[in-house]
């Protein structure tokens, strides 16, 4: 059988137009559709890194998080939710490394959990310190540092420099030594991650400061270096790749010269989100309204920014392909300006805008109402920022493997809703 695929240069895990038809027959739209083979894929490319983790705000549903088991990867949790989903996912909380809860605070029922289960917890702050030290001496640790710079696609998602509320400042680092000395804690490793959407010139100013801040400080006892997340990916047809070689071999040098200079082994971790899960999710949403105002073609769907977060929040873009109600691929159409917009009651709730939200176009095909809209790379970001905004329950997650689709997240009810607010 010749399967037909829509929008060919971005249909990054061959999913045929049947397959979105006939999921779109079972489930309705709007839907989040992940392929596992694409993550699978991305994971083998990390392979060199001693441990891969997950962070798995990128994408926190728990099939997600047991695909990832399976295939050898660790993850991180930034709450007790998150927590809990490692753990619901298969992850065992006493291990030393499976679980590492990486936060710049703890609220009370966290710091109890992570005390009860022993959870090794990745120290963003200095009273992070202070809180662990008193009731749990002994306790794993690695340090979040700011090495006073960071860097991101987006201001918002920056993590270092002096502007930024994450890690410890680089010159409070003797300081937090002198605390984890007083209370017995258990540095295992040092953690760098200033920001998402990293290029290989902040790269290498942050395996110098690891090495900086690792030899100066004196560290012999860390058996961990973690170069963080941030590894981009291509959302636009000329982004370029990364090259995950380049990336290793950068932080492996860097790892060579600590294990030289300690004269021990020490694993070397990257934890990334995007990198793993963006390109393995598309999001299926239907044309419903379409109005020309003065030249200007809005096409409105059934998803919102309570939805896909992303374009609003940063003025991300994702490429969109279109599929008509009758199920032809629309990429051979002839395209036309278009603003892609959802149904909120926020004028904000556009797809097509800049950073800062100055609306733009995306040549799209000319589509009809009840045809379908597809947003690529959303496999990042995308569910596990949605809210329920404007009462708008959350949408299915579907995962493919092996051909075979299965619903990962049944869709919300307005009920469920409803329910947490009734007594
Ligand atoms: N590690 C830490 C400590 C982090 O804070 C993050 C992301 C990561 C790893 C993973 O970064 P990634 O590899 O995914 O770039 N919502 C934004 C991204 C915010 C990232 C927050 N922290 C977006 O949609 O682009």
């Amino acid at each position: 059988m010749i399967i037909k695929l829509f929008d060919k240069k971005y249909n990054k895990n061959n999913i045929s137009i049947q397959t979105i038809l006939s999921l779109i027959k079972n489930y309705n739209t709007p839907f989040w559709l992940y392929c596992a083979e694409n993550i699978k894929d991305k994971i083998t490319q990390l392979k060199q890194f001693d441990t891969i983790r997950f962070a798995q705000k990128a994408c926190s549903n728990i099939n997600i998080l047991k695909l990832m088991r399976y295939e050898g990867v660790k993850v991180d949790a930034i709450s007790l939710g998150e927590i809990e989903r490692a753990i619901v996912a298969g992850y065992n909380p006493k291990k030393i490394n499976d679980i590492i809860f990486t936060s710049d605070v703890f609220d009370k029922e966290t710091l109890r959990y992570i005390k009860k289960s022993n959870i090794t917890v990745n120290v963003g702050s200095i009273d992070m310190l202070y809180q662990l030290g008193y009731i749990s001496k002994g306790h794993n640790i690695l340090l979040r540092i700011n090495p006073g710079f960071g860097y991101g696609h987006n201001k918002k998602t920056n993590t270092g420099g002096e502007k930024s509320k994450h890690g410890i400042w680089y010159e409070d680092l003797k300081n937090a030594i002198s605390i984890i000395k007083k209370f017995n804690l258990n540095l295992i490793g040092i953690h760098m991650h200033i920001g998402s959407g990293v290029n290989y010139q902040h790269l290498e100013k942050v395996c110098n400061s690891m090495l900086y801040n690792v030899l100066q400080t004196y560290m012999p006892k860390i058996d961990i270096i973690s170069a963080g997340g941030g590894l981009s990916i291509p959302y636009k047809i000329n982004d370029l790749k990364v090259d995950t070689n380049h990336y290793f071999n950068l932080w492996n040098n860097t790892r060579n010269i600590i294990k030289n200079f300690f004269k021990k082994n020490i694993k070397l971790e990257i934890e990334p989100g995007r990198f793993l899960v963006a390109e393995s999710g598309i999001l299926i949403c239907q044309v419903c309204a379409i109005k020309i105002i003065k030249n200007r073609r809005f096409v409105l769907v059934n998803i919102g920014f309570n939805d896909l977060i992303r374009p609003v929040m940063y003025g991300s873009y994702h490429y969109i392909s279109a599929i008509s109600s009758k199920g032809k691929d629309m990429s051979i159409y002839p395209k036309v300006k278009t603003i892609v917009a959802g149904p909120l009651c926020e004028s904000g709730d556009i797809f097509t805008q800049t950073d800062n939200g100055e609306i733009i176009f995306f040549m799209l095909p000319i589509v009809n109402i009840g045809d379908y809209l597809i947003f690529h790379d959303t496999g990042a970001y995308g569910a596990s920022m949605s809210s329920n905004y404007n009462s708008r329950p959350l949408i299915p997650e579907i995962l493919i493997e092996n051909n075979i689709p299965k619903i990962i997240r049944r869709r919300q009810k307005i009920k469920d809703l409803i329910n947490l607010e009734l007594f």
